[in-house]
């Protein structure tokens, strides 16, 4: 890496002199030591435009017949076998309550309506609206992460709050646009308050997750997060110990980088230095492909 390169993306992730100002509203679940909130942010300043329309996902409508209906119209899509019952504890006994749809057979638009229309957990009362994925979706690359948050669940795209500007910058540090990925998260829909995916949550939304990866049959897959990782790799090693290695997607040759979320890196930017290395191996393992 030249030097130039280096401060490029030093100053893209603004790593000396920078450390944000959190505010409820824009980083979820993240929050900032006390000191950091007086220093300057302008130091960071995205490269590209937080917002593009470019890569906005078309707002989908919101009457529509359910997942199942469509299914069992559609002749050559079969109804979904169960994948993967949940179950729901009662005073009695322990029951299969909600089945994940087989989803392998979507196409992207009955994809995106089937999240559209998904109510198999409970996120769905909270949620504004669902956050499907955005990009292009022919991308080599592809970027998983955990679940949207507030300004994802008022936006409907996954990653524009802080912790997106950030990813962003990441990404535009190592020559890709935001609109030349994939961009998607394990969950579909905001947890309340932000708080850890659920199990039973990740399971039922882990088809969507599945079928998107299935049609952009990307290259190379960046997982930012422990829990996307932990989701995505079926493990549950630490993130300092996932990182560095190519890992390969269950079922698949499919290889896979994980790297720190920008969510935490906004909380501890001594980090990004790591999450640089992690972006070089992904860029390697690309190259050699
Ligand atoms: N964090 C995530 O993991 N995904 C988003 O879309 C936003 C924040």
């Amino acid at each position: 890496m030249d030097l130039q390169t280096r401060n490029q993306y030093m100053k893209a992730m603004g790593i000396p002199v920078w450390m944000p100002r959190v505010t409820p509203a824009d980083e979820d679940q993240e929050t900032m030591p006390a000191d950091a909130a007086q220093l300057a942010p302008a130091a960071f300043q995205s490269p590209i435009p937080e917002q593009d329309e470019t890569y906005n996902t078309p707002s989908a409508p919101t009457q529509h017949i359910s997942l199942e209906q469509r299914l069992a119209q559609t002749a050559d899509i079969p109804t979904a076998p169960p994948t993967a019952p949940v179950a729901e504890k009662t005073a009695e006994s322990v029951i299969p309550v909600k089945i994940a749809p087989d989803c392998s057979q979507l196409n992207w638009s009955q994809l995106q309506q089937s999240v559209v229309d998904c109510q198999l957990c409970g996120l769905h009362k909270s949620r504004a609206q669902t956050v499907f994925g955005v990009g292009d979706t022919q991308s080599d690359w592809m970027i998983i992460g955990e679940a949207p948050g507030a300004e994802e669940d008022k936006q409907g795209q996954p990653f524009v709050g802080r912790a997106g500007r950030l990813l962003n910058n990441m990404l535009a540090a190592v020559g890709l646009p935001r609109n030349a990925v994939y961009i998607s998260n394990v969950l579909k829909c905001r947890p309340p308050n932000n708080r850890d995916p659920k199990a039973d949550e990740a399971t039922l939304c882990r088809g969507y997750l599945e079928r998107q990866i299935a049609l952009v049959n990307p290259k190379l897959i960046i997982v930012v997060g422990r829990i996307a990782a932990h989701n995505l790799l079926h493990t549950t090693t630490p993130l300092g110990r996932l990182r560095g290695t190519v890992h390969t997607l269950p079922d698949s040759d499919t290889p896979v980088i994980v790297t720190y979320h920008p969510a935490y890196l906004l909380r501890q930017p001594a980090e990004k230095r790591k999450a640089w290395q992690d972006l070089q191996l992904a860029r390697q393992v690309m190259a050699a492909k």
